[in-house]
């Protein structure tokens, strides 16, 4: 068994995090990655609703027992119903990523609930490291979904040289290897999310899981051109890693109105609607359950870290 502070902390067996992927991971899949092992997140994305948040905290719990929830820090202001509702369920951790969460950390911890963020620069981690949070996740730009610019890799060694808050790694780990990697570099543990996506448990249109089996490491894209179309107003310093597709062969990179493009654009189609997902895509292969996957990546993480020789 691999430990770390992560498992220890969390009452864990594998030191992996279930990402909480808004339009993906509900109670079903963070429940699953739970009961395997992990730690599983509901992905509360702006366009979730505090109804779903609790409904989905029901289903992970009586699945897996722990979960957590994941919430858009920048989203919050304009509704944070969503934070108290998150508070609410009694999770065993809250992550608050993509903005400065000074203003939620305090109410998190009063109802005793360890706070997480994710940081894609050294600025974010003194961000969040100042707003009190517990520890932290660097999150590198081949990750999928909305995320930064720097290579987890690169991220990961400034960030652990450059505090003393627990680090964990997110962003292109989807086997055992790379576990096994970022551990034998310090982190405590890792939130993997594109490895899960073909896992049966996760929502979304059936297209989603056939695109991602299909799709290899180079055919990822890092654009704001679904979030323009779909009228998600992210900041701009964060845009979103997806499949390549037709939409984003039309309109990547091309100056043209969000009107234009919410008409161009059809979820409908398979070959138009988004489908969020990081350079890890090449490593999946199949529909996995996602337990399956969680425990496949602990075991064989603890495979290559006991092969290391060191002389
Ligand atoms: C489909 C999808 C949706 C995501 N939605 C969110 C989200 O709502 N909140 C969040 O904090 N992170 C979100 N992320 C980012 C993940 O938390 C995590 O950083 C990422 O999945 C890790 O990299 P990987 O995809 O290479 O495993 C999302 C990722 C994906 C793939």
């Amino acid at each position: 068994m691999i430990t770390t502070w992560l498992s220890r902390e969390f009452g864990i067996e594998i030191p992996v995090l279930g990402a909480p992927m808004g339009g993906r991971a509900g109670g079903a899949l963070a429940g699953a990655v739970s009961a395997a092992g992990g730690l599983g997140l509901l992905g509360a994305a702006r366009y979730n609703t505090p109804e779903w948040i609790e409904a989905e905290a029901d289903v992970a719990r009586s699945i897996g027992g722990k979960f957590g929830v994941g919430l858009m820090t920048w989203s919050l202001p304009e509704n944070e119903l969503m934070l108290d509702t998150a508070i609410a369920v009694k999770p065993t951790m809250i992550t608050l990523s993509f903005g400065d969460p000074a203003a939620y950390v305090g109410r998190i911890h009063d109802a005793g609930i360890p706070v997480v963020s994710q940081i894609n620069t050294l600025e974010d981690l003194r961000i969040v490291e100042a707003a009190g949070v517990d520890a932290v996740i660097a999150q590198g730009g081949e990750a999928g979904g909305h995320t930064g610019h720097i290579g987890t890799l690169p991220l990961l060694q400034e960030i652990l040289e450059a505090t003393s808050l627990p680090v964990l790694a997110a962003g292109g780990i989807g086997t055992g290897r790379g576990l096994a990697a970022v551990l034998a570099a310090g982190a405590e543990g890792v939130m993997i999310g594109t490895a899960l996506l073909a896992s049966p448990e996760t929502v979304g249109p059936d297209y989603a899981r056939d695109r991602v089996v299909e799709a290899g490491s180079a055919d990822t894209v890092y654009t704001s051109v679904f979030d323009r179309a779909r009228s998600q107003p992210w900041p701009q310093r964060w845009g979103g890693r997806a499949i390549a597709n037709d939409f984003t062969a039309a309109w990547d990179g091309v100056d043209v109105d969000e009107d234009t493009l919410a008409k161009a654009y059809d979820p409908s189609d398979p070959n138009n609607g988004v489908v969020y997902a990081g350079e890890a895509v090449g490593l999946v292969h199949g529909t996995h359950p996602a337990g399956d996957v969680v425990r496949r990546i602990g075991a064989d993480a603890e495979r290559h870290l006991s092969a290391v020789r060191l002389s």
